[in-house]
């Protein structure tokens, strides 16, 4: 394995080779580092910096270099970190990258389930990052946090929660998918729901404090703690969609019509991402994006679909947000996808607009 130096955040570490043009290396071909996920992890030590205001105990379960570990210790007050891996390469890797930052950790080489197991408890954070899916490792995680813990977790398997694979779907995650102009936020409303069902199982509910998209993946920063009645709301907040031109409905359903069960709760702490732009450090047009939109209703109008429906040329977005909002309707772009437009005015209401707009 021929190592170079790569730097992110305030830490300089020890990186297989990698050619940025060619995305990250495949699985198996030494130990994991994609650079083009370095406003994931400076998104991870935003949020932990606004949730984790004192020293708590973090598990980075499948460190692979050590970046996101190690970013935790220099960057947050966090100074009790577990790096693990199975990988005996990625450990040995880890182990010079925390010297080589003269930071102290305690570094454990075994699967990521075991560890949970044997640490019940013992961890206010754990860190789920798998190549894929997520769905072998997040129960014992949902399982095994403090009380009131954060589990951070990826899905990379973004094109079978988005509606390319639906058996898989249904078969990884219970819900059956919808590919359609919503179907990023729908992809992440069924790992959510995924997520409050394992919960569940175990008499825990989840809070979702930064829920999003990006690129090729989906990441989701949920509190879990005990108790039953909680759980039990959060199950209701699973819910059957159905899809149809012109938008989509919640009531009245025959399940075997609809897509999901989604989580239909909120996907952000409003609190958090008030502390993240305090914080500041993050991409400020990322953080306004997520703050407008954190306070709608899921799901959103795609103005491109409404205009070719319709036949007419699509407005500019910004033209059709202001006299929405001029009509005392409430509008926002969603980080989703830039032709989304979310908006508490029914569909009749834009469809009227877009016709008024193009005569
Ligand atoms: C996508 S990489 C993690 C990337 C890393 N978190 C980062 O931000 O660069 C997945 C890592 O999980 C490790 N892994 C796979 N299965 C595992 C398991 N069951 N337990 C622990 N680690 C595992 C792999 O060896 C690999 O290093």
């Amino acid at each position: 394995m021929n190592l170079v130096e790569a730097s992110e955040g305030e830490v300089k570490i020890r990186v297989p080779e990698f050619d940025d043009s060619q995305g990250p290396k495949e699985k198996g071909d030494g130990v994991f580092y994609n650079p083009s996920m370095e406003k994931s992890r400076d998104i991870f030590i935003s949020f932990l910096k606004s949730w984790a205001q004192k020293d708590l105990s973090l598990l980075d379960g499948m460190a692979a270099s050590g970046i996101r570990g190690i970013r935790a210790l220099k960057e947050t007050p966090i100074s009790k970190v577990t790096m693990n891996d199975i990988s005996e390469e990625a450990v040995n890797l880890i182990r010079k990258n925390v010297e080589k930052n003269s930071v102290q950790a305690n570094i454990t080489h075994e699967s990521v389930e075991k560890h949970i197991i044997k640490n019940r408890y013992d961890y206010d954070y754990i860190d789920i990052d798998p190549f894929g899916t997520p769905v072998p490792y997040y129960p014992l995680a949902a399982r095994c946090v403090s009380h009131q813990g954060v589990v951070g977790v990826s899905a990379t398997d973004t094109a079978v929660l988005s509606g390319t694979y639906p058996k898989t779907c249904l078969r990884k995650y219970s819900s059956k998918p919808a590919n359609n102009w919503c179907r990023h936020e729908n992809g992440l409303r069924i790992l959510i729901a995924y997520c409050a069902r394992e919960a569940a199982r175990h008499d825990r509910w989840i809070r979702p404090l930064l829920s999003y998209f990006e690129g090729h993946h989906f990441r989701t920063y949920l509190q879990i703690g005990e108790g039953k009645r909680k759980a039990d709301d959060c199950l209701k907040k699973l819910k059957h969609i159905r899809f149809d031109e012109r938008g989509w409905r919640t009531k009245n359903l025959k399940v075997e019509d609809c897509s999901g069960p989604f989580w239909t709760g909120q996907l952000f702490s409003e609190k958090v991402l008030q502390n993240m732009e305090k914080i500041g450090k993050l991409d400020e047009d990322l953080l306004e994006q997520w703050k407008s939109e954190c306070s709608f209703d899921p799901l959103f109008y795609d103005t491109n679909k409404i205009s070719s429906t319709l036949k007419v040329a699509p407005p500019p977005i910004d033209e059709i947000m202001e006299i929405l909002e001029e009509k005392g309707f409430k509008t926002s772009r969603t980080h989703f996808s830039p032709t989304g437009l979310k908006t508490d005015a029914p569909y009749r209401e834009l469809e009227e607009l877009f016709i008024e707009l193009s005569e």
